[in-house]
């Protein structure tokens, strides 16, 4: 089958090399893909993500029979309902369902009207009722602005004034909408689950570290590594998420005239309770992608399909029994302001022997590789255990000359015991 898979990140590598093993794959292209993606698929140039008519049209003249959609965006804008119409089967969510991860206050009413269990919540359309909750609540509290803001809009506030703050930064910076939240206290975990309306699958599991330097220190960003599985969720805890959390939402959506097909993104917060959800997202994570692809053993793209076209039931997935840990190369500066375009040498002395080197922000200048983004490479390495994974996923870091970049030395600190930074292979 011809494949198109979109999408430029790090995450999008990962599943490129991983669906290319298929031995039902047929012509693959990517859009607008990377250097690393094209080594798997046919990069194609001039076509927006955001041209659904035009991406139509060039899927039809291809004989493409299978869009896997990596990113969030095009899924919350409607190109798998858009491509539904032309006939072309794809793999994530209509608009209508990504809203699971597209409106805060959907996926909240949702799991109220449910029982999926998750933080209390009201939602606020103006700031002095936010402010009155927040005040007859007190603190530790979290203020969420609704809407897609990749991890941006949320403020996990310690103090009422903070909150407050907070609450008024949502309004004047033109928001509408404000969530306020009861504060969780546990571990969060990442699972993922298949879904192909009511059929649910898991698979597999992650932790991530989001601030930016060695001991959880410095800003959010959009995870500078991870490891997979989370140990944290034992397989209990897991099969109490599926049918406590997952399995409730794909009934529920499906009860909504609108099944929810794709991959959904569970983040849980590990309570004394059990688990709830933190939030919901509509794709695979980045980097959370990069260590499960190495763990799957399976035909990526027989079970994307399957999930896309509700035959999920009966799918049962083969994992590696090894462990995986990403470590991503950034960009010195990021998430902040910083420079592109310094080479990059020795991915291919860095990898092999259970190391992949997946590839985000690069592009090819001339014969060079050459930094073109924030995250700019996850080093990814599987070991028998973590801290065999750890050891040599930092050890092919080594093997990277680019001296621009800079990346967290205590990826896995909580899995593997230690108090960061741990010691650098
Ligand atoms: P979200 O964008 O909803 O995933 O929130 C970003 C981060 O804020 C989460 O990964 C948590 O670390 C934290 N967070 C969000 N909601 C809560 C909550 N109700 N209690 C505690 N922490 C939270
Ligand atoms: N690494 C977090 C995410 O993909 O949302």
């Amino acid at each position: 089958m011809n494949v198109l898979l979109l999408g430029s990140g790090g995450r999008e590598h990962a599943l490129a090399w991983k669906l290319a093993q298929s031995p039902q794959m047929g012509q693959f292209y990517a859009l607008p893909g990377n250097p690393g993606i094209a080594e798997h698929a046919d990069i194609i140039e001039g076509i927006p993500l955001s041209a659904h008519d035009m991406l139509v049209t060039w899927c039809k003249d291809h004989g493409i029979a299978f869009v896997v959609v990596g990113p969030e965006a095009p899924l919350v804008a409607g190109l798998v309902d858009r491509l539904a119409q032309a006939g072309i089967t794809a793999f994530g969510p209509t608009a209508a369902a990504a809203r699971l991860e597209g409106s805060k206050l959907f996926t909240k009413e949702l799991c109220k009207a449910n029982g999926i269990p998750t933080a209390a919540y009201a939602g606020f359309t103006d700031a002095a009722s936010a402010i009155a909750y927040v005040e007859a609540e007190g603190a530790p509290i979290v203020v969420k602005a609704d809407g897609l803001m990749a991890g941006k809009g949320v403020v996990v506030a310690l103090t009422v004034e903070e909150a407050v703050t907070a609450v008024e930064q949502v309004f004047a910076g033109g928001g509408t909408e404000v969530l306020i939240e009861e504060f969780m206290e546990g571990e969060e975990a990442s699972l993922f689950a298949l879904v192909d309306g009511e059929t649910v699958l898991a698979f597999g599991s992650a932790q991530d570290h989001k601030r930016a330097f060695d001991g959880d220190l410095g800003p959010n960003t959009g995870g500078m590594g991870a490891y997979s599985p989370a140990p944290v969720l034992t397989p209990e805890l897991e099969e109490r998420a599926m049918r406590e959390i997952i399995a409730p939402t794909a009934k529920a959506m499906v009860a909504a005239g609108t099944p929810y097909r794709g991959v959904l993104y569970a983040g849980l917060m590990l309570t004394k309770a059990g688990p709830k959800l933190v939030e919901y997202n509509c794709r695979f994570g980045d980097p959370e992608c990069q260590v499960l692809m190495p763990r799957f053993s399976g035909d990526l793209l027989e079970v994307l399909h399957a999930t896309a076209t509700g035959r999920l039931a009966g799918v049962t997935p083969r994992w590696s029994a090894d462990s995986a840990i990403t470590v991503v190369y950034a960009s010195k500066g990021y998430p902040g302001p910083h420079p592109n375009g310094s080479e990059i040498k020795g991915i291919a002395n860095a990898s092999g022997d259970g190391v992949l080197v997946f590839q985000a922000g690069t592009k090819r200048m001339g014969n060079a590789l050459v930094s073109n983004g924030g995250r700019v490479l996850a080093v990814t390495a599987t070991g028998a255990d973590l801290a065999a994974a750890r050891d040599r996923a930092y050890a092919a870091i080594g093997r990277i000359g680019w001296p621009d970049g800079f990346y967290r030395t205590d990826i896995g600190w909580r899995a593997l015991g230690v108090k960061p930074p741990c010691p650098k292979a």
